[in-house]
């Protein structure tokens, strides 16, 4: 995977004379202290990270913590104190004055909680307000603007007026002012936040959506940890201008690493969260009879199975017994009362899918047996504990 955004040791303090507050920071100290010592407010202290091209990468913390602060140094609206930020290898925070306003109109766009529309532009004019800047031709810039604003479902809208829309609207507009530029990177500050619950799913759904086809890198701001795992291809957890965690919703769930980061996963629903590839065990088949063996279900049972993998049929705890001992010969004992879950189904539709008594069978795309499911280990996988045997949640 190849790197958009890098961020290397950043650092920002809120003062017109920052060294001495550096100093403290570089030798351990932490925003509190700084604060209580120097009087300067710390914004961010040593903050590295890395954002994949293409990822929806959430930046999540408590009011306060330093997000916006991170959004606002990426683009320069406030000055790093220390450190670098490369924009595809390019040093942002070296860069000259027309450098920054040409990253600024082409390579990255940001999306504000507020919408930030102009009240006495239409939605077209709004949407097209950035090409305006670079100097688009009227014809070209409203094309595009009607372009985007059919992408986020606002076609036909562009005549009206912001207060004529209702508050997902408006962010629709806000989004679609991102998108007309082009860039590849897309800022996005509580874009969310500001929107009642069920416009805000919606929203959250629609750039699912769009990113599908859209591929840009997204640095999506939020305080709403379930709002950062539903979005997020990685997470990166803030605290008092520090990044405390880092890594794959999942890895994050099941190891949260302090108390902190913990506190949000609490309220997890891990059934949503985790699929049935993080819970099951891994099957290791033994051969049974020509051309087919058999993969154990840990009741006794088992999963028969033919030389490409595929699931022919079951064998209940007894009459794999009586096949041992002899005395019976396969031929019509199978069962075919097994239930199929695909690996990457959500470990509430595993849940669902579930029969008492039935063998469980989980499959890859090419419907071959990777693992078996007992009801045991679908609860182990939804409950806090995370189940130990299996692979674990793939990052
Ligand atoms: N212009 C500024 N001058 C001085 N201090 C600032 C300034 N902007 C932010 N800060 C301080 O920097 C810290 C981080 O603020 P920031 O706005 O980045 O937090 P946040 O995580 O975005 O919070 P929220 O969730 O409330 O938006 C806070 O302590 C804040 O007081
Ligand atoms: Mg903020």
């Amino acid at each position: 995977m190849t790197e958009r955004l890098r961020v290397e040791n950043l650092y920002k303090v809120f003062s017109k004379s920052p060294e001495p507050a550096l100093r403290m920071l570089a030798q351990g100290a932490k925003k509190a202290e700084v604060l209580v010592k120097t009087g300067i407010v710390v914004g961010l202290n040593d903050v590295s990270l890395s954002v994949p091209t293409g990822a929806i990468y959430m930046v999540m913390g408590l009011s306060g913590s330093g997000k916006s602060t991170l959004a606002r140094c990426i683009n320069r609206l406030n000055e790093p104190s220390a450190g670098r930020i490369l924009l595809d290898g390019q040093d942002i925070v070296t860069a000259g004055e027309a450098e920054l306003r040409d990253i600024r109109r082409t390579r990255i766009s940001m999306v504000f909680q507020h919408f930030a529309l102009l009240p006495n532009r239409t939605v077209a004019e709004n949407t097209e307000f950035g090409l305006k800047l670079q100097g688009v031709s009227p014809r070209v810039r409203r094309q595009r603007a009607e372009e985007v604003l059919s992408i986020v479902g606002l076609a036909r809208w562009g005549n009206h007026y912001p207060h004529e829309l209702s508050g997902g609207m408006r962010q629709r507009v806000g989004l679609a002012r991102a998108l007309a530029t082009d860039a590849d990177v897309l800022i996005m500050d509580e874009a969310f936040s500001a929107l009642d619950p069920l416009i805000r799913t919606e929203m959250q759904d629609e750039l699912l959506r769009l990113q599908r086809s859209l591929k840009k890198t997204i640095l999506f701001i939020t305080h709403d940890f379930q709002e950062a795992l539903k979005l997020g291809t990685r997470i990166a957890i803030m605290a008092d201008g520090e990044l405390v965690r880092e890594g794959t919703p999942q890895s994050i769930v099941l190891e949260p690493g302090s108390d902190y980061v913990a506190a949000f996963t609490r309220e997890v629903d891990r059934s949503r969260l985790f699929d049935a590839r993080s819970a099951m065990n891994p099957v290791q088949p033994v051969p049974l009879a020509a051309g087919l063996s058999l993969a154990e279900t840990g009741d006794g049972g088992g999963l028969v199975l033919d030389d490409a993998g595929l699931v022919v049929g079951a064998l209940d705890a007894d009459t794999l017994r009586a096949l041992r001992t002899g005395g019976t010969s396969l031929g019509n004992l199978l069962r075919k009362d097994f239930v199929t879950v695909h690996e990457c189904d959500s470990l509430l539709d595993v849940a669902r899918a579930h029969r008492a008594g039935r063998p469980m069978a989980v499959v890859d795309g090419a419907g071959r047996l990777t693992g078996t499911l007992a009801a045991d280990r679908i609860l182990a996988g939804i409950a806090s504990t995370p189940p130990q045997a299996a692979g674990g949640p793939h990052a």
